[in-house]
């Protein structure tokens, strides 16, 4: 899609709607996202990426069927205010992990995080024919924790000293979410 032109919107919530992200201005913005060191430590992210690698991850990871990406924008004010994604789709099991960020601070706390993961469990569980959808959040990530339980997923284990977070250990809770 040439920069400056709308992508149309796919799915359809109560507070934001999950559409595609062509646009390299969109690309580079969803960039500095997931560079900024909170979200990086959230997401057991190490090293920065540049464009050429973002740009990498994301087209290798969707032509081998790894990954589905979603912008999400609100309702209210059309603008690209995050991404939801399955990772490690796995079709022959009907399992996928499931990664978010807003992005921007100002979106949240508005909702938009757990309206675009219920959107998309909508999305996994009827289009894409999965049955299972998980997510790993540290301990204290407690909007993340929220707001996937908000969308229906409840604490399934807890993994002890999984992740390192401020050069601490933490542990990392896995939450599910079944096709009923
Ligand atoms: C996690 C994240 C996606 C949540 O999205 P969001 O749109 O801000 O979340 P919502 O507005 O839907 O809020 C979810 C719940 O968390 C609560 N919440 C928000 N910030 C909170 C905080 N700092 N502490 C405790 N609860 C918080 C909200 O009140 C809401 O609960 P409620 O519905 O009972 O009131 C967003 O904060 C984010 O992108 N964080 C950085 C990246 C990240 O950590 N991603 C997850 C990795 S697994």
């Amino acid at each position: 899609m040439p920069d400056g032109k709308r992508a149309a919107m796919v799915l359809r919530g109560r507070r934001i709607g999950l559409r595609a992200v062509e646009s390299d201005v969109e690309r580079e913005i969803w960039r500095g996202w997931i560079n900024r060191p909170d979200v990086m430590e959230g997401m057991d992210r190490a090293v920065v990426a540049s464009a050429a690698e973002h740009r990498r991850y994301v087209d290798e990871a969707v032509a081998a069927s790894l990954a589905v990406f979603y912008g999400i924008e609100p309702l209210e004010q059309p603008q690209l205010v995050g991404i939801v994604w399955l990772w490690d789709v796995d079709r022959l099991g009907g399992r996928a992990e499931v990664r978010i960020v807003i992005g921007a601070p100002a979106a949240r706390g508005r909702g938009y995080g757990t309206d675009a993961l219920d959107v998309v469990a909508a999305d996994a569980f009827g289009r894409l024919g999965l049955r299972e959808l998980y997510a790993y959040v540290h301990a204290g990530n407690e909007a993340s924790r929220r707001a996937f339980e908000r969308a229906g997923f409840a604490l399934e284990a807890t993994l002890q000293r999984e992740a390192r977070r401020d050069g601490r250990e933490v542990d990392v809770h896995r939450l599910s979410r079944f096709k009923h």
